[in-house]
C-alpha cells in the first residue's frame, strides 16, 4: 500500500491545499494530512486541534466520500520524516504554486531525503486558478473583513466570519 504524508500548517486550509490533497489521493492509496505548527510563521489563527477539525470538515465537503475515506487528518510534533515512519508513509506530498516556492521546497525535500532515504517527496503543481492563494493573504483579507469565500472552503470562511464578529 502506498501511503503519503502531506504536512503543513494549514492555517487555514485553502482551495489550493484541497486541490493538492485530492490529486494526491488519486495517486496514493492513503494520504495522511499532517497538521503542525511552523515555528517560522508565528502564532496560528486557529489552534492545532481546531485546524485538524476544520481540515477534516473541509475535506469531507470538497472530496467524494470514497476519496475522503482514504484521507486521514492528524496533528504531529517534530520531524516530518519521523511522522512518515510512524504512519508507514514512504512519500511526502507538497504543492508548488510558483517558481518562488521551489527553492525552499527543494531544500526541504533534499533535507528530508538525507534524514530518511526511504521517504521521497512528490510535488503537485497547484491548479492555475488557485496558484495565487496563500494562507497568509487569506488571514490578512479576513482580518480586514474582506470576502474570502472564493479562496477557502465554507468550513474556514464561516469560522473566520464568526471571529471577525467577535464570536
Ligand atoms: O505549510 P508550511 O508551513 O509551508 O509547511 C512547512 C512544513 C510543516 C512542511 C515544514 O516546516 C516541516 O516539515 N516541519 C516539520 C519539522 C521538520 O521536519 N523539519 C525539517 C524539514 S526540512
Amino acid at each position: 500500500m502506498k501511503i503519503a504524508v502531506y504536512p503543513g500548517s494549514f492555517d487555514p486550509i485553502t482551495y489550493g491545499h484541497l486541490d493538492v490533497v485530492a490529486r494526491a489521493a488519486a495517486v496514493f492509496d492513503r494520504v495522511v494530512l499532517g497538521v503542525l505548527l511552523n515555528p517560522h510563521k508565528g502564532a496560528p489563527i486557529f489552534p492545532t486541534d481546531e485546524r485538524v477539525k476544520v481540515v477534516r470538515e473541509a475535506i469531507d465537503e470538497y472530496c467524494t466520500a470514497e476519496v475522503a475515506g482514504r484521507i486521514d487528518v492528524e496533528s504531529f510534533d517534530g520531524l516530518t520524516v519521523e511522522f512518515c515512519r510512524h504512519r508507514g508513509a514512504t512519500f511526502v506530498v507538497r504543492g508548488l504554486r510558483a517558481i518562488s516556492d521551489f527553492e525552499s521546497e527543494l531544500q526541504m525535500a533534499h533535507t528530508n531525503r538525507k534524514l530518511a532515504p526511504e521517504v521521497d517527496t512528490v510535488f503537485f503543481m497547484t491548479a492555475l486558478e488557485h496558484s495565487y492563494l496563500s494562507s497568509s493573504l487569506v488571514k490578512e483579507i479576513a482580518a480586514f473583513g474582506g470576502d474570502v469565500t472564493q479562496m477557502v472552503p465554507p468550513a474556514v470562511s464561516g469560522r473566520l466570519a464568526a471571529r471577525s464578529r467577535g464570536l
